[in-house]
């Protein structure tokens, strides 16, 4: 049975006290219509269609084209968001799966098996709810003394009585394609003049039509996000269920509370996580590594045996064997080769250091390639900018930087040279050539005492 897949998110989410729409609030660095989408591909490749209204072209644009959208221009309820989706759907499908936009931790799993139901159901509506003792505002289900469900109420409707009722409307419906866009023209204007997607259920039980509940046994799954009090709840405990699937994979995470790990991020068995760390983005962590305590890394890959203490990673890679920190910072670009050593308070940028390279202590190194085995002294910087323009820095095997050496680029420095302490180096060195000063003369031939 073909399935088409209609997510609500023309709102602007009041609640949120924001500019940003709704369906776009980062939930583990992703929006939260990116985590309802991923749900969606558990079931079909089918690309859900997307209702948007509110900060509609912003929507689209950050949700990208793989999903398609109909515009909603004024909010007039959850019904009337569905129907905007009649004109392009009508006809194309068996089923219709209803969702909305701001419930990012409902799994595929379920919205599988509610699919899966709807395909057996002699009627025209399978339904989730929820038993909760905290309503959060959301419907009630009524049902008859023999259990068949009748309406939902929406809570500013309900009675004193029927706000005891603690099965919940989850909003997750999957309906009989043509029954859903004949009856859906029939749902009646409510007293706050919007059309609710929740009156559906009772046009189908007074037909007579069989409406299947199911009641979720994780009702985690069902949090809508209205609040930011909400979103922060969501989060924990999607990090949770990141984090146990991660420590099922082989991970040592220390402590679970305080590691952020997004979606998309991997990482290898037997690697150790230490406290208050966060991986970002497409970060890819090999096997046995050690990473923190107190480090972010973002979009980076990271070999195996590598070490990476209290600092910051974004957009870099390292081989195996590197270690970094405490307090290092690598920026967009830094490749360390095998068995780098950085020390604490180094920062690399769009720089590539070769095997064996150790950079001991605050230094800045930017628009650089080395070679192996360089040694790079305490408080070395590449001065790679002139004002204009970003320069170069070549530093070739071997070479040995003396301690607070300024390498004013574009400037090479030949295999095995070294530089005195304090040399402000703005021409080419020599391979084996020592130099000295500010601005750094030659003074003599460096002869290297292992050869
Ligand atoms: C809705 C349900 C409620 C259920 C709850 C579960 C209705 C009337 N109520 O209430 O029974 O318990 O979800 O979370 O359906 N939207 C549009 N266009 C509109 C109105 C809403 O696209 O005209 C979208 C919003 O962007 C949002 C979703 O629909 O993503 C739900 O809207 P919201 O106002 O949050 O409904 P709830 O009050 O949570
Ligand atoms: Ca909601």
């Amino acid at each position: 049975m073909k399935t088409d897949t209609i997510i609500l998110a023309a709102g602007k989410g009041t609640r949120l006290n924001s500019e940003l729409p709704k369906v776009l609030h980062p939930l583990a660095g992703k929006p939260l219509g990116w985590h309802i989408a991923q749900a969606v591909k558990e079931y079909t490749e089918v690309p859900p269609t997307f209702v948007v209204g509110y900060g509609a072209e912003l929507v689209k644009t950050r949700l990208g084209d793989a999903f398609h959208y109909v515009l909603q221009a004024e909010q007039l309820g959850t019904a009337h968001a569905v129907q905007q989706a009649q004109a392009s759907l009508q006809g194309q499908s068996d089923l219709i799966l209803v969702l909305l936009g701001d419930m990012p931790l409902i799994s595929g799993q379920t919205l599988q098996s509610l699919v899966d139901q709807q395909a057996q159901n002699t009627g025209p509506v399978s339904m989730l709810t929820v038993n909760n003792e905290q309503p959060r505002g959301f419907g009630r289900v009524l049902r008859t003394t023999s259990g068949e469900v009748l309406e939902i109420i929406e809570e500013v409707d309900c009675t004193p009585e029927q706000l005891n009722i603690h099965e919940l409307n989850v909003s997750v419906y999957c309906f009989s394609a043509p029954w859903l866009w004949e009856n859906l023209s029939k749902i009646p204007v409510s007293a706050k003049g919007e059309f609710y997607l929740t009156d559906i259920v009772k046009i189908a039980s007074s037909q007579g039509l069989n409406v299947q509940a199911t009641i979720l046994d994780d009702p985690r799954e069902a949090i809508g996000i209205n609040s930011r009090v909400h979103l922060a709840e969501a989060e924990s405990i999607l990090q949770e269920r990141i984090n146990t699937r991660w420590m099922d994979a082989g991970v040592y995470i220390q402590d679970p509370r305080s590691t952020f790990i997004e979606p998309e991020v991997q990482i290898g068995k037997d690697t150790v996580i230490y406290a208050n760390t966060h991986l970002r983005g497409s970060t890819s962590i090999g096997e046995h590594n050690t990473i923190g305590p107190n480090s972010l890394i973002e979009n980076s890959k990271i070999g195996k045996h590598c070490k990476v203490l209290a600092s910051v990673l974004e957009n870099a890679e390292l081989e195996d064997h590197v270690d970094i920190g405490p307090f290092g910072h690598l920026r967009k670009g830094a490749y360390l080769e095998e068995g780098v050593h950085m020390g604490n308070f180094g920062e690399v940028k769009n720089s590539r250091l070769g095997s064996g390279t150790k950079v001991g202590h605050f230094s800045y190194i930017g628009d650089t390639q080395t070679g192996k085995n360089v040694n790079i002294g305490a408080g070395t910087i590449t001065c790679n900018y002139d004002g204009e323009n970003k320069n170069k820095t070549i530093i070739e095997d071997g070479a040995f930087i003396g301690s607070d050496t300024m390498l004013i680029a574009p400037v090479k420095i030949g295999k095995d040279a070294r530089t005195g302490a304090g040399s402000v180096v703005n021409k080419d060195v020599q391979e084996g050539e020592v130099v000295v000063g500010a601005p750094a003369r030659a003074m003599r031939k460096h002869k290297k005492t292992s050869d």
